[in-house]
């Protein structure tokens, strides 16, 4: 018997992870929630007509009380980026919302591993803790982990490798002010600027900055072109959750709620955690570079600052 997630919005994002999830191994059935639920039921019904392809979870409409026994639940409610917008001008808006979602949630499921990919996303595991008392262990953000996926990805296209032959990651805030952890990043176990030149294809300094702007820039990109990023996201997320059912003990830049980090009190911004069936570990602080640190302090201030003033 696989596990049951819980969807909550039924939005671009949402669809796109309930219909990746459908093919998640370890998940065997997905509630997709959404006050409206007329679109929920389609997505659901629309979903379900690709199980015959391999995509066998079971996907339905449901309301909260059917989130009862969820191993993970996936919160995605709330306004997306507006043009011109940053994700944490977001913050007024989707607490709200995601203070509530928490509530009903937790009342139908106590126990289950909370997965936020609402934005701002890094304040939603902190409100989680904080307002409601959840172990920072199950109020997990997806954080950097897009945009690790989009700095390998960018690495990889320079290369002409294959991304899967790229390691590399993005720590602190999902948004304008992330840290691109470039003293970490290999191919093949060759730190990547070596690998680059050894290849005949150097990344130099303008080109490293150009390739930050392209990971930070991405989302903006995306929404410019077709309104809205949600496959990527929605791949995040699928990953992610399978970590979880399957108690994988992977390790993924995702951000949880931290008491202090590198001097900064109560803020939640993405370094690598552990991933198993009991939620996320305590974050790992990778060895940073003097740039990285500061940058990494200053990412993690910018959301401590949102977070206080979003809470007050
Ligand atoms: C993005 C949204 C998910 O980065 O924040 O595409």
């Amino acid at each position: 018997m696989g596990a049951r997630i819980g969807v909550i919005g039924a939005g671009q994002v949402g669809a796109a992870a309930a219909y990746l999830l459908s093919g998640t191994a370890g998940v065997s059935d997905v509630v997709l929630v959404d006050v409206n639920t007329a679109r929920a039921a389609g997505e659901a019904a629309d979903i379900g007509h690709a199980a015959a392809f391999g995509n066998a979870a079971r996907v339905s409409e449901g309301g909260y009380a059917d989130l009862a026994g969820a191993s993970v639940v996936v919160i995605t409610a709330g306004a997306s980026l507006q043009p011109g917008q940053t994700r944490l001008q977001l913050v007024q808006k989707n607490l709200g919302i995601a203070d509530n979602v928490v509530e009903q949630v937790l009342r139908a499921a106590p126990d289950t591993v909370l997965l936020f990919a609402t934005n701002p996303v890094d304040v939603m595991p902190a409100l989680a803790v904080l307002r409601w008392g959840v172990p920072a262990s199950r109020a997990i953000g997806t954080g950097c982990m897009l945009d690790s996926t989009r700095f390998r990805d960018r690495l990889a296209h320079h290369l002409k490798v294959a991304p899967g032959a790229v390691h590399a990651y993005v720590y602190g805030e999902h948004g304008d002010s992330q840290v691109l952890h470039w003293s970490s990043a290999v191919a093949g176990g060759v730190p990547i600027l070596s690998f680059a030149e050894q290849l005949g294809r150097p990344i130099d300094a303008a080109l490293q900055q150009t390739m930050a702007e392209d990971v930070r820039d991405a989302a903006y990109r995306i929404k410019a072109g077709k309104g809205v990023s949600n496959f990527g996201i929605g791949g995040c997320i699928a990953r992610l959750v399978h970590a979880l059912v399957a108690d994988e003990q992977g390790v993924f830049p995702v951000s949880t709620f931290m008491p202090e980090v590198l001097g900064v009190r109560d803020t939640c911004v993405s370094l690598p955690h552990v991933l198993g069936a009991g939620g996320a570990s305590h974050a790992f602080m990778p060895p940073l570079s003097a740039t990285e640190g500061e940058a990494l302090a200053a990412s993690a201030a910018v959301v401590a600052t949102t977070l206080r003033e979003g809470m007050a």
